[in-house]
């Protein structure tokens, strides 16, 4: 018996002595994955200089909540902070502008890659990859008209181990790597010119609402920090309560207070038009027939 813990004790000794081991092969793996770059080609856009597309870009940029992550006027803020795994920053987009030609700023928004290749945090890309070109380029207009302001000095983006661990497990993946770069532009415009409402109304939830009701089925999000419902739990509102909740982010089914979707809701869903929520309504009412058809 006391052999045995003797050799329980060493073999404990000697798992714990190749920890650091672990942990460098953990680091050195996940840099590697970290400097990943994506080739994915620039492309032009058509920017308009008119004043009421930069006006419309300017709604859009509500719509899409950008400043829901990057903060007011764009001036940058912390996004996601949680120990062990990552504290992420969302840049000051005004500043860095001026770095950015106009197609490497729309592979930023709409691939997620940066300048350089490298695949980025900005997580919006995986449901801005929706967005149609005519948007697009509005939503840059826009952005091209608007001067710095002075924000916090933000650090680097870091990984704790746990992060490191995850991003080698391939489990926290960048939108870079699950967006179909080849097609996606071409299919957000296909989509953007189904003018049927239930067609406009699907463009607006893949590009706007998908990312945190669980990807293009719509099936919600159980991680802790989202936990949104499927989106078929719009059949259960009347048109009127749906509108009402869109609007003020009141009156969930659920219950009152909708988190994170009242936030949205308050801050930046009431630029949508009264036509585009019935659109969206529309749309969502044809969900329980296509889970049909795809059973
Ligand atoms: C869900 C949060 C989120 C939303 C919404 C969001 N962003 Fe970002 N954005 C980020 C994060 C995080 C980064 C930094 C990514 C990185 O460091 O890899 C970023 C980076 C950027 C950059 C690169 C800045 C630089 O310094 O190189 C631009 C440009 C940008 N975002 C524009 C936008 C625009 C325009 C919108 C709205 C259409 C938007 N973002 C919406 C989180 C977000
Ligand atoms: C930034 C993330 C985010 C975006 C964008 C977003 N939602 Fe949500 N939504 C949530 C979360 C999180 C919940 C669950 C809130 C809760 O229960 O606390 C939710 C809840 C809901 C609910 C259910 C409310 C109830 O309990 O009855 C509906 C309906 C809904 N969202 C519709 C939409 C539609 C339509 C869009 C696009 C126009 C959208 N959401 C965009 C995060 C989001």
């Amino acid at each position: 018996m006391k052999i045995f813990i003797k050799i329980l004790k060493w073999s404990g000794i000697a798992l714990l002595g190749t920890l650091p081991l672990v942990a460098g092969i953990i680091y050195a793996v996940s840099e590697f994955e970290l400097r990943q770059t994506y080739n994915v080609p620039l492309a032009d856009l058509a920017v308009p200089t008119d004043s009421a597309s930069i006006r419309e870009g300017e709604r859009l940029t509500r719509v899409y909540h950008c400043e829901g992550c990057h903060g007011e006027k764009f001036k940058g803020q912390e996004f996601l902070n949680v120990p062990m795994l990552a504290t992420l920053y969302a840049p000051n987009v005004v500043a860095a502008l001026p770095q950015y030609t106009n197609p490497e700023l729309d592979r930023m928004i709409r691939h997620g890659v940066h300048r350089d290749g490298r695949g980025s945090w900005m997580f919006a890309s995986g449901m801005y990859c929706n967005i149609a070109d005519r948007d697009m380029g509005k939503i840059v207009a826009y952005l091209r008209t608007l001067t710095p302001s002075a924000g916090p000095t933000l650090p680097q983006n870091s990984f704790g181990l746990l992060g490191r661990t995850l991003l080698v497990a391939g489990q926290f993946v960048q939108p870079a790597a699950l967006i179909d770069h080849a097609h996606s532009r071409e299919m957000a415009n296909a989509a953007a010119a189904d003018t049927s409402q239930v067609g406009r109304g699907k463009y607006i939830v893949m590009s706007l609402c998908s990312g945190c009701h669980g990807g293009p089925e719509l099936k919600g999000d159980l991680d802790p920090h989202m936990n949104s419902p499927a989106l078929i739990v719009a059949t259960a509102y009347k048109p009127e309560a749906f509108r009402h909740f869109l609007r003020t982010g009141e009156g969930g089914l659920s219950k009152k207070d909708c988190g994170e979707m009242s936030l949205i809701a308050k801050g930046f869903l009431t630029k949508l038009t009264d036509q585009e929520i019935d659109d969206v309504y529309a749309f969502l009412q044809t969900l329980p027939a296509r889970r049909l058809a795809s059973n």
